[in-house]
């Protein structure tokens, strides 16, 4: 039996922010693991839920938060006193999440992570390590040599991608929106404003795209890539839509490629792991913001207006 009280963060109605509440420690359950947050990220998918706009959406009141990292407290099946990183099975979507000092999730949407790494990394990594490999190795197939643009490149996903990328052999130049982030493009890309983007400041054609802004971004992106060349479409924090003109499409004889992390998970999950691998040593590096449960809003706030820098994440205790 689970006694006392927990801090949660309930939202009531999509497109407000969800409002701290006590509530009873959950009771554990056959079939469910009970896990003493200790951190959750606050990251674009979830505030893509809070607002109402995503394709699946939980019934209310509910505790968002798609992904976590806690203690093991009761289950069946996962080693009690155990680090854990939740994610996946409906978690903040179709159920509650992980925006709660308590979570009581599916078995299966528990996995382990090695005991000693930073809760805040390894609630948070998976979503930009998998994609960042997805993109590069998977979707777009970099090969060495290739010319590769990446945008959004201090963002999370997009400075792993740009040191994925690099990894591959491939020469990467990393757009960014702001002046004051040419500064945190990782030092494998050559950084450039997304302002400043024309066929002559990037050096002539790219063999890909890896966009994880949209909107004019992507845009603007798009005729710099070289006939036969791909662009992996990852992310729309700057728009959801985007225009094609079907003669200049033809023309262009790019092909558009979706990267999706929910439907490549299982495929790139091992490679994913690698990157945990790496980023605990520093030898990778995913920068992240740290928040308390009370700053939520100031949380909310770097991610929707493209402030942040890297990851973000509330600490749960
Ligand atoms: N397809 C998938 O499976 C998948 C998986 C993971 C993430 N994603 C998506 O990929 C995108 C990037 O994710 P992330 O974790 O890397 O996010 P992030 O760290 O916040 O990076 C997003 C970047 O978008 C740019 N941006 C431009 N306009 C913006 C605006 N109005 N609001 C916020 N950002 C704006 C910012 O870069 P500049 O300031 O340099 O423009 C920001 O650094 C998100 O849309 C996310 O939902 C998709």
């Amino acid at each position: 039996m689970s006694s006392g009280t927990s801090r949660a963060l309930l939202l009531d109605r999509f497109g407000s922010l969800p409002r701290p509440v006590e509530r009873p420690v959950p009771e554990p359950q056959p079939g469910r693991t009970l896990v003493r947050m200790r951190a959750a990220q606050v990251a674009h998918l979830d505030l893509n839920v809070v607002d109402g706009k995503f394709g699946i959406l939980p019934d209310l009141p509910a505790v968002p938060g798609t992904t976590g990292c806690g203690i093991v407290l009761a289950s069946d099946i996962h080693p009690e006193g155990s680090l854990v990183r939740l994610g996946g099975k409906g978690l903040g979507m179709r159920r509650d999440g992980c925006w709660a000092e308590h979570a009581l999730v599916p078995d299966a949407a528990v996995q382990a992570v090695p005991q000693d790494t930073d809760p805040a990394l390894a609630c948070s990594y998976f979503s930009p390590a998998g994609t960042a490999w997805a993109a590069v190795h998977v979707v777009a197939d970099v090969q060495p040599g290739e010319r590769v643009l990446v945008t959004g490149a201090a963002g999370a996903v997009g400075s792993l991608t740009v040191q994925v990328a690099a990894r591959a052999g491939a020469e990467v130049i990393g757009v960014v929106g702001r002046p004051g982030k040419l500064d945190h493009v990782p030092a494998a890309a050559k950084p450039l404003l997304a302002a400043d983007l024309s066929a002559e400041s990037v050096g002539g054609p790219v063999d890909v795209l890896i966009d994880t802004v949209g909107g004019p971004v992507l845009r603007d992106a798009l005729p710099l890539i070289r006939p036969r060349g791909r662009a992996a479409l990852v992310g729309y924090t700057a728009g959801r839509e985007f225009a094609v003109d079907l003669a200049d499409f033809l023309l262009a004889d790019v092909s558009l490629l979706p990267v999706n992390l929910m439907t490549r998970g299982g495929e790139v999950a091992a490679d994913a792991e690698r990157l945990l691998g790496e980023l605990r040593t520093g030898e990778l590096t995913l920068p992240i913001e740290r928040y308390g449960l009370d700053g939520l809003e100031e949380a909310v706030d770097r991610l929707r207006t493209g402030e942040a820098i890297g990851k973000v994440v509330l600490e749960l205790g």
